[in-house]
């Protein structure tokens, strides 16, 4: 089949795999954000919050300093300030018309057409003509001198009385006709003034407008509102800036949460995308979704000691140890900014705490967790990280002003001891549990000191020095892939551990001049050879090695046949079926172990080779035959290896090999070692192959 059709066969099938591991995680992580809602809801105070419009159940104090608009005062303020307006008064034309046709009407005698009241009309009536013609003279005269006053703006208001009284005295007339003027003139005469509405408004709404808003500041501590006073609706926002639940159920915290959880595997995925779309590194989404979890409710159970944010190390710690520094950024920090908006519900400064101390441990964590090579090391380095989060907490503290003295510090300090010892603690659970490993563990099974390898290096030498090989090669190809080159060298130390069983059945463990097979029949032998596998993994669960061992174990022949045994057993007359030849798989799962297997043929073919090569070419052929081989046969049909990762991996094997053989020419390794050495065997059959060629 065309090798570019089959990879890309493989990759959508594997990508379909990462979907279905993407959606679960998902689907986790609401699960988790809902419980934590919930167990907030129940056991913080959601139940018991404030209603707005009801008593405050409690009084609530401050948590974090603010600044605010004290609307309600603001407004009283302005009502008392618009009171004291009490009306524009205007010059009143109508009224001074009135009063002028009023005043006339009574000069010229018409007294009855002057709307004055009927009493006055009467006795007017009964007055002799005379008398009445001096009385209206007069009413007029002394009107017109008033309303000339009111005309000219001196006066608009009705004359006092005794003003009046005084002008009418001044006339030396008997009192009965004095009290008739001044019953008249009082009639007539009126305030030449109103209040002018709009204009009244427009006055009171300038001068509202330019009082400034009362302002109000809170410190922490400071009594937002006591228990049993109303919560009006300005009280109601303050509570919830400063993080205090309603009574109802937090759903726009739910909502908003999930929407930021919906867009989590984007954000996963950024450095991928950045990087050409393509993900270079084996994530396990689950995992970091039960860590991301896990640490939301560390946090929360921080913020219930009082050290909030503190809890960031655990996520850090978790994932640093297990993957690398692009991707496990994103994690912690965005798993930091959900954490702020599930547990402070939106208050700014809680929300500003918590992601800035996520950031910073994001940053700094994997300077700190990278090289870790024991338990006790690592709580050391743990501390320290958590540390730096506490030292940015503080500052965050400081600078938006939220409460900070040494308890806090001293809190912090204990959280981190808390929290890393909760890391180390947890380690062993996600490994088992995920089948994980982190670089601690992968170091320590790779020591000499291990039990099986201790009995490799004395009982198989051979196979203990092949593996060590295997180790280097891929190594060096996994650093340069970016794949988990811990985890690949560990591999490469146990793929041939079955060999223990039967080591001299294997040719690198054979003493020069003998060799057992020559005395089997070459089904026998295959048999024997291909055992290794499963006795491999016998040894494997006996010693109760990882899963993830386990398969570089399994899958490091994949299904290839030992085509020499199968020729050889043909030749003799056997008629035996092919499959009776092959490893019975299963094929590579994952790049590490897909790498250890092209390693693992690469060394044996080199190996068994060495004679023939003289040159790097040389060498480059001798791998690329290798690697050619194993697609062409489908071994690497699993894995979503692509054409550039397959050159890389040459390179980096050619590159290993040079430094392997200490820095030789291939030349001169040829030389050195072609007098002890078989003839060539087939390429790519792995390391038991070479045992055919030296049956020969
Ligand atoms: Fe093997
Ligand atoms: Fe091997």
């Amino acid at each position: 089949m065309n090798i570019f059709k089959k990879m890309n066969r493989i990759s959508s099938r594997i990508s379909m795999k990462e979907d279905v591991f993407r959606l679960t995680s998902v689907f986790l992580l609401l699960f988790f954000a809902v419980l934590l809602i919930l167990a907030r809801w129940f056991f913080d105070g959601g139940r018991a919050g404030f209603v707005q419009g009801h008593p405050a159940p409690r009084t609530y104090l401050a948590i974090s300093p603010m600044k605010y608009i004290d609307e309600e005062k603001t407004n009283l303020l302005r009502s008392r300030v618009e009171s004291t307006i009490s009306g524009v008064l205007v010059k009143d034309t109508e009224a001074i018309n009135t009063m002028t046709s009023q005043l006339k009407s009574l000069e010229a005698g018409d007294f009855q057409g002057a709307m004055i009241p009927k009493d006055l009309i009467a006795i007017l009536q009964e007055m002799p003509e005379r008398r009445r013609q001096t009385t209206l003279k007069a009413v007029a005269t002394i009107g017109f001198q008033f309303l000339i006053k009111e005309n000219n703006g001196d006066e608009f208001a009705t004359p006092a009385p005794e003003k009046l009284w005084g002008k009418i005295e001044e006339l030396n007339f008997p009192a009965e006709m004095n009290n008739l003027i001044y019953q008249i003139l009082e009639a007539v005469l009126r305030p030449a003034v109103k209040i002018d509405e709009e204009l009244t408004q427009g006055l009171r709404n300038d001068l509202a407008a330019s009082l400034k808003p009362i302002e109000q500041y809170l410190k922490v501590g400071d009594v937002i509102v006591e228990k049993g006073k109303i919560i009006t609706p300005q009280l109601s926002r303050i509570l919830l800036s400063q993080g205090y639940l309603q009574q109802q159920f937090p759903w726009k915290i739910l909502l908003f949460s999930a929407l930021l959880i919906l867009c989590w595997p984007f954000w996963i995925q950024l450095p991928a995308f950045a990087a050409g779309g393509r993900q270079k590194y084996e994530t396990n989404e689950i995992y970091i979704a039960c860590i991301v979890g896990a640490y939301w409710f560390a946090e929360y159970i921080s913020g219930l000691l009082g050290a909030r944010g503190v809890a960031i190390i655990t996520l850090s710690g978790w994932v640093y140890l297990v993957l690398p520094f692009t991707l496990g950024f994103q994690v912690v920090f965005g798993a930091s900014i959900i954490a702020s908006i599930l547990l402070t519900s939106f208050s700014t400064s809680g929300i500003v705490l918590v992601s800035f101390m996520g950031l910073v441990a994001a940053m700094t964590g994997p300077f700190f967790l990278k090289d870790v090579h024991s338990r006790s090391h690592l709580w050391r380095q743990l501390f320290i990280a958590g540390l730096l989060p506490v030292f940015a907490g503080m500052l965050a503290r400081w600078t938006i002003a939220l409460e900070m003295s040494w308890q806090v510090f001293l809190f912090a300090c204990l959280g981190e001891a808390l929290w890393g010892t909760v890391v180390i603690a947890f380690l062993p659970i996600w490994e088992n549990f995920f089948d994980i490993m982190s670089p601690l563990r992968l170091m320590e099974l790779s020591y000499p000191t291990q039990p099986l390898l201790k009995k490799l290096q004395i009982e198989a030498p051979g196979t203990y020095h092949h593996s060590l090989m295997v180790g280097t090669l891929a190594e060096t190809a996994a650093d340069r892939l970016g794949m988990n080159a811990y985890l690949v060298r560990a591999g490469a130390y146990y793929h041939d551990i079955g060999k223990l069983r039967r080591p001299h059945f294997f040719v690198e463990n054979q003493m020069e001049g003998e060799n057992v097979h020559d005395e089997l029949t070459p089904s026998l032998s295959a048999l024997v050879i291909i055992a290794h596998v499963r006795e491999g993994l016998e040894i494997a669960e006996e010693y109760n090695l990882p899963g993830k061992l386990r398969q570089f174990i399994a899958e490091h022949h994949g299904t290839t046949c030992l085509s020499y045994f199968f020729r050889k057993s043909s030749s003799q007359g056997e008629k035996l079926p092919r499959e009776q030849f092959c490893y019975p798989g299963p094929r590579p799962s994952s790049r590490e172990t897909a790498l250890l297997m092209l390693a693992d043929s690469v060394e044996a073919a080199v190996r068994a080779d060495r004679r023939n090569i003289s040159g790097i070419q040389d060498l480059e052929k001798v791998i690329s035959g290798v690697v050619e081989s194993k697609v062409v046969e489908g071994q690497l049909d699993d894995v979503d290896f692509t054409l550039k990762d397959l050159a890389e991996i040459k390179e980096a094997l050619i590159y290993a090999l040079q430094s392997v053989y200490h820095g030789r020419k291939v030349k001169e390794i040829q030389s050195s070692d072609e007098s002890s050495q078989s003839p060539t065997p087939s390429q790519g059959e792995g390391g038991e192959n070479s045992q055919s060629k030296q049956e020969e």
